[in-house]
């Protein structure tokens, strides 16, 4: 690949859902597949950057000579990881469809069927992406944003409240797009810059998204 720019340059991504345990046998998740974030990994390393990417729990397999791949389960072992790395990074990317809530406790036993209705009750877990933001030193921040209503709005004040670079605005609008998919359509956005691309695969708006990386990096 052309530009040497990313040439031993750190980057940290997370990828995946996480899974939030019940009991040994269950817990809360969500249908991420892992695969932009696998595809930023693997387009990172083409370009020659030196990548750690931390994923929950996913079907994907990636070996490459510039890549670490850790595997996590829960959104605090997502959070502590990264943290791990995360000082020494250059860039730091999070595609993680990260649990908002987890059960709030964890039974030791497998949750008994009972009463007709059972409630769990859920607290916070920890936003990881704005915990970066608020540690921030010399690091390029990229988070991933999914808007239903005022996408450009809420993507821009996401770009604010986590101390952002740059966002990745997922459409929702079009089909083929997102969860599951192969493909992704995206809108690229930082505080000076908005930059919108047609449907296409996956490890092609990774490409996208190191290009605009390049052009609008302020180290
Ligand atoms: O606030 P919202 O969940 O919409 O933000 C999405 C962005 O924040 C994504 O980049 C996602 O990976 C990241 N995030 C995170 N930790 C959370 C929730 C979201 O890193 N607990």
């Amino acid at each position: 690949v052309g530009s040497h720019f990313f040439k031993g340059k750190k980057i940290l991504i997370t990828a995946g859902p996480t899974f939030e345990p019940l009991d040994p046998v269950r817990f809360i998740g969500n249908h991420s597949s892992g695969k932009m974030g696998y595809a930023l990994a693997r387009r990172a390393a083409a370009l020659g950057a030196q990548v750690t990417l931390v994923s929950g729990p996913t079907n994907l397999e990636l070996t490459h000579p510039n890549i670490v791949v850790k595997k996590v389960t829960t959104a605090q072992q997502m959070l502590q990881e990264t943290l791990l790395y995360y000082d020494e990074m250059d860039i730091a990317i999070a595609s993680a469809a990260v649990a908002d809530y987890r059960p709030e406790t964890v039974s030791e036993e497998k949750i008994k069927k009972s009463e007709e209705n059972l409630t769990i009750s859920l607290v916070k877990n920890p936003d990881i992406l704005k915990t970066w933001g608020e540690r921030k030193k010399k690091q390029f921040l990229v988070g991933f944003a999914l808007e239903t209503t005022e996408e450009m709005h809420n993507a821009k004040v996401k770009l604010e409240k986590k101390n952002l670079d740059l966002i990745v605005l997922n459409s929702l609008k079009d089909s083929g797009a997102g969860f599951q998919h192969d493909t992704n359509k995206v809108t690229l956005i930082t505080r000076t810059a908005v930059a919108e691309f047609s449907l296409k695969s996956k490890s092609e708006v990774a490409a996208d998204i190191f290009d605009f990386i390049e052009s609008h990096y302020i180290p």
